[in-house]
């Protein structure tokens, strides 16, 4: 984990931010994959917020396993992480929810995140009316809103080599040890 810590801060010095493509499955093994902010690592693994409602979150309530996969071009670096992705408490989805730009916890309050969209007038109209209606008050979070810790079951750091003989080295969680293996390129 201070590994996959240090890639990630040391990402930060190219990356605007932490995006990342997560991929999630329905309960018949049909994958998705969308990208994501990846917006704080821990010990355990990375945390990431989302609306429950989504096809993601969908997909994610019924079978917890879930992937992400980060590429840094510059540093010629890929990280992928493999997991249960478990839901954060109300408090810290709170907390992070009102850091946010007000603007974005209105346009959160108001959309069903992958409903069938209505009109972008009617959409624009729904946060106008939020707006009024709460008058400077506290946005407040709607509960499908949520934050998911996707917690490090496999993670294999990627990294570019000569002539395409890249190193990958990969950590898979066996109890309270990890396996760590080279692999192939
Ligand atoms: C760079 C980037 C970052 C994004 N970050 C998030 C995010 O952190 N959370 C989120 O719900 N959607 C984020 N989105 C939008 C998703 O890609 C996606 O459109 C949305 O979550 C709906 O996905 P779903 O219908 O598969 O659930 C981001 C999109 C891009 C391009």
């Amino acid at each position: 984990m201070p590994l996959l810590l240090g890639w990630m801060q040391e990402a930060k010095t190219t990356e605007p931010g932490w995006a990342a493509a997560l991929a999630t499955a329905s309960t018949d093994g049909r994958p998705s994959v969308r990208m994501i902010l990846v917006k704080e690592v821990t010990a355990r693994g990375v945390i990431f917020y989302s609306d429950a409602g989504s096809r993601k979150g969908a997909e994610l309530r019924l079978n917890p396993w879930a992937a992400i996969c980060l590429h840094w071009p510059a540093l010629g670096r890929q990280l992928r992480v493999e997991g249960l992705a478990r839901r954060l408490p109300a408090a810290k989805v709170d907390s992070y929810f009102h850091s946010r730009p007000r603007a974005s916890q209105l346009a959160a309050a108001v959309s069903h995140q992958s409903r069938p969209a209505p009109s972008r007038p009617q959409m624009e109209a729904w946060v106008d009316r939020m707006a009024v209606e709460l008058q400077g008050a506290e946005v407040p979070r709607p509960r499908r809103w949520a934050g998911y810790h996707l917690e490090c079951e496999v993670v294999e750091f990627w990294r570019e080599g000569p002539g395409r003989l890249h190193h990958r080295v990969e950590f898979r969680r066996v109890g309270a040890l990890w396996r760590v293996r080279e692999l192939q390129p």
